[in-house]
C-alpha cells in the first residue's frame, strides 16, 4: 500500500493533556447540530500530528558533520545527567560515517559520556555483522573501535542468523527486556537518514511495514538491491526524543525540496511519517542537499 493512500493510526495522536486541560475541553460546549437525532458522549477527534521539522542548513559537509556532533554531544551528556544514561540508536548509509568521524575526535571524544552511552541500531542489513553492508560493521569501523565504549553497551539488530521475521522479534525481546514493557522505547536520540526515494530506516515507499502500528521491530525482504532488512517501526521512532535526519549531498536535493517543500498531507515518502508526539525533529543539511528548498 503506498504511504500516500492511508494516514496511519500513529500519525493520529492526541496531546498528551494535563487533566486540568482535559477538564476543560470537557467543559468547552457548541451549538448543538440542527438535527432531531439524539447525540452521543461528544467524540473527541484525535489531533493528527503534523510533519513539521526543524530545518538546520549548513555551507559545507564539514560544516554539517561538525554542527551535528556537537549537537549530539549536547544531547548524550543532558541524557547522563538527567537519567543516568544516553539512550541512542543509529541508522547506517553512507552519511553518518562523517558524523561518527567527528565524534572520535577532540573535543567530542572526550565530552561525550562513552561508558553511559548505549547504541541501538535504526536499522539494518539481515547479514552477518562482519559482512561488508552491515550497518554495524560500518559503526564498528568509524566510530566503535575508536571510542571507550563498553562492548555490553552495543546492542546489534540482527546477525543474519535466523530467518529475518525471527530475528526482528528477537530484536524486539532485546529492546524489551531494557526497556521494559513500555508502549515504545524512548531513545535521546534516533539518527537518521533519507534515501533518494524517500525511505527512512529501512521503511521504503510502497511497503505495508510503513503502517506498521503494533511491532516495535519488523523484519521483510524488500527486493532483490535491499534484500532483508531488520527496522524499527514508526511508533518507535517517534517515541524518540530527539530525531536527527542528517541529509547531505546534491544526489539528495530533488527529495528533500520534494519531501520538506511539498505537502505532507496525507505522507507522500516514508520520511515524512517521522511527527514525534513530543519529541524534536529536525533535519540537518548542507547546502547541497538544501539548494533546491524555497
Ligand atoms: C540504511 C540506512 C538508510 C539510510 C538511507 C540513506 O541501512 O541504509 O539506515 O535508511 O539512512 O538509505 O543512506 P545514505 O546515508 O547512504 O545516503
Amino acid at each position: 500500500m503506498s504511504p500516500k493512500k492511508m494516514i496511519p493510526a500513529h500519525l493520529k495522536g492526541k496531546k498528551n493533556r494535563s487533566p486540568a486541560k482535559q477538564k476543560k475541553r470537557k467543559l468547552k460546549t457548541r451549538p448543538a447540530p440542527k438535527t432531531s437525532v439524539p447525540r452521543g458522549p461528544k467524540a473527541v477527534r484525535p489531533k493528527v500530528l503534523l510533519f513539521q521539522p526543524e530545518v538546520r542548513v549548513y555551507p559545507t559537509p564539514e560544516t554539517l558533520f561538525q554542527e551535528s556532533a556537537h549537537q549530539f554531544m549536547q544531547i548524550a551528556r543532558e541524557a547522563v545527567n538527567e537519567r543516568g544514561r544516553f539512550l541512542a540508536a543509529l541508522s547506517g548509509g553512507a552519511t553518518p560515517r562523517g558524523l561518527f568521524q567527528q565524534l572520535t575526535e577532540e573535543p567530542y571524544r572526550t565530552l561525550i559520556p562513552w561508558a553511559r552511552t548505549y547504541f541501538f541500531w535504526v536499522d539494518e542489513r539481515h547479514v552477518p555483522l562482519d559482512h561488508e553492508t552491515s550497518n554495524y560493521r560500518m559503526t564498528q569501523e568509524c566510530l566503535l573501535s575508536r571510542v571507550p565504549i563498553p562492548k555490553e553497551n552495543l546492542f546489534p539488530a540482527t546477525n543474519g542468523s535466523l530467518p529475518v521475521d525471527k530475528a526482528a522479534s528477537a530484536y524486539e525481546m532485546k529492546l524489551r527486556k531494557f526497556f521494559g514493557d513500555a508502549s515504545a522505547p524512548v531513545f535521546d536520540l534516533a539518527l537518521m537518514g533519507m534515501g533518494e526515494d524517500g525511505h527512512t530506516a529501512s521503511l521504503f515507499p510502497g511497503v505495508p511495514q510503513v503502517n506498521e502500528m503494533e511491532k516495535w521491530v519488523v523484519g521483510y525482504f524488500v527486493d532483490e538491491a535491499r534484500k532483508e532488512r531488520v527496522s524499527l517501526t514508526f511508533p518507535v521512532l517517534n517515541a524518540a526524543r530527539f530525531l536527527m535526519v542528517l541529509v547531505e549531498g546534491e544526489k539528495k536535493a530533488a527529495i528533500v525540496k520534494e519531501s520538506l517543500g511539498g505537502s505532507s498531507e496525507p505522507p507522500r515518502y516514508p520520511i515524512q511519517y517521522l511527527r514525534p508526539a513530543t519529541g524534536k525533529l529536525a533535519f540537518f543539511l548542507d547546502q547541497s542537499a538544501a539548494a533546491l528548498l524555497p
